[in-house]
């Protein structure tokens, strides 16, 4: 973890008392970390312990200008590549929950853009509490990860679950969360979204497809040290830490973008939900049924998109033998019937490298769904089958076989 930039995000809870160990963990493990202190945390901890340890001003208050002056509350959301909130009370899980903002801690947890890993410790009874446990299973929609809480004795002398995760454990899953650098030096080009083609100054033609699969393919390629451009169809979706945007709406406004980022890049992951087809002759003014004979239908003549994915594997050079294809190109596959058939027919038709292929029938996978349940197709004839799993971790699995094909000699 070498480098590696860590906000520990401290609540108010007795298990503020491990702590510095945890700091001194991440502090070994190479990482710079900075702390923030809700001002109950500041009870329990001592925030010039924090700061001898970290070598760096612990940050507390929102209002303070000298502070603010220093490191200000968004400078330190961005700064952070991943945000440790260790101990997260049953006060401060509800503030995130409710997207709370009112003192520096908050602030930073609402703005920023990093992973967040979330290491509740409280009494048994606070965290099984059903308004607790909602908030966590909010908070994990989200994409918030959690480590522990532990069972055992508590500090306020129940037996149960509660215990904060030891500073050891932590230490280990913010490495797991950080990544590697695997992809450092690579150019990655993503796309996103479902597009949305005109019909007429107010009318559009769309799709189901949230984005949320492509958003989750390019946060994390940055994570591990990729430049990414993610070409993003509309989506109502912050743009992960790290990347570069590039906002279209249609398919040819997509195709355009492609064909100008492309070039440089050495992966290519197609997410995009494309449309098929566009109204031949999308109108300027909004149509109006009373233009139309009482009772008519609309008919609407709608012309073929060029395949973007064909087209951009159709103009690589061919590869040299051994070596891998520049670039290795990944499409989406999203099938309602015999899906493994029909992927390869697919992944052979438009000439990709690998292919995502999810049943799109699946109750709770694909499109709107913060989970997938996909098959990774090769061009070599490979399968391999992932369980149910969230985007963010159908994408590192993703970025795995990637790293896997750019080896030479494969
Ligand atoms: O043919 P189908 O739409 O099922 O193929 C899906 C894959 O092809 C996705 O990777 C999608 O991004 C890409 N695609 C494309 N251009 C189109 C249609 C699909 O790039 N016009």
């Amino acid at each position: 973890m070498n480098g590696r930039r860590v906000l520990l995000v401290v609540g108010g809870g007795i298990a503020a008392y491990k702590v510095p160990e945890l700091v001194r963990a991440l502090r070994q493990a190479g990482c710079q970390v900075r702390c923030a202190l809700t001002e109950a945390a500041a009870a329990f901890v001592s925030p010039l312990v924090l700061q001898s340890l970290t070598g760096q001003p612990v940050c507390r208050s929102l209002l303070s200008a000298g502070e603010e002056g220093q490191i200000g509350h968004i400078e330190l959301a961005d700064w952070a590549e991943l945000v440790l909130i260790a101990p997260a009370s049953a006060d401060l899980l509800a503030r995130m929950a409710g997207g709370h903002a009112g003192d520096l801690p908050t602030a930073v947890l609402l703005a920023t853009r990093a992973p967040l890993l979330a290491a509740p410790a409280m009494n048994v009874n606070m965290w099984e509490h059903p308004a607790t446990q909602a908030n966590v299973a909010l908070l994990r929609e989200r994409g918030v990860r959690f480590a522990g809480p532990e069972s055992g004795e508590l500090a306020c002398g129940w037996q149960g679950s509660g215990r904060m995760s030891e500073p050891g454990a932590l230490a280990a899953q913010a490495a797991l969360l950080l990544g590697t650098r695997s992809l450092a030096g690579a150019r990655v080009l993503v796309t996103a979204g479902g597009t949305r083609e005109r019909l007429d100054a107010v009318r559009v033609l769309a799709n189901r497809s949230s984005g949320k699969m492509g958003f989750a393919v390019a946060a994390e390629a940055a994570r591990r040290g990729a430049e990414v451009v993610l070409v993003a169809a509309p989506c109502a979706l912050p743009t992960p830490a790290g990347v570069r945007r590039v906002d279209v709406e249609s398919a040819l406004e997509m195709r355009e973008a492609v064909r100008a980022e492309a070039p440089g890049a050495a992966v290519v992951v197609m997410s995009a939900a494309v449309a098929d087809f566009r109204p031949a002759r999308p109108q300027s003014h909004k149509i109006k049924k009373e233009e139309l004979a009482e009772d008519a239908g609309l008919h609407i003549e709608l012309l073929r998109n060029p395949d973007i994915l064909a087209e951009l594997c159709a103009a690589r050079p061919a590869a040299a033998p051994g070596a891998p294809p520049v670039p290795i190109v990944v499409g989406f596959a999203a099938e309602s019937r015999d899906l493994l058939a029909a992927a390869r027919r697919k992944l052979a038709r438009k000439g990709c490298d690998l292919l995502v292929a999810n049943d799109i029938r699946q109750p709770g996978g694909g499109f709107e769904s913060d989970e997938n349940a996909v098959v990774l197709l090769d061009a070599a004839g490979g399968a391999e089958e992932l369980p149910r799993l969230p985007k963010a971790e159908v994408a590192a699995h993703l970025w795995d076989r990637v790293e896997k094909l750019r080896e030479p000699g494969l």
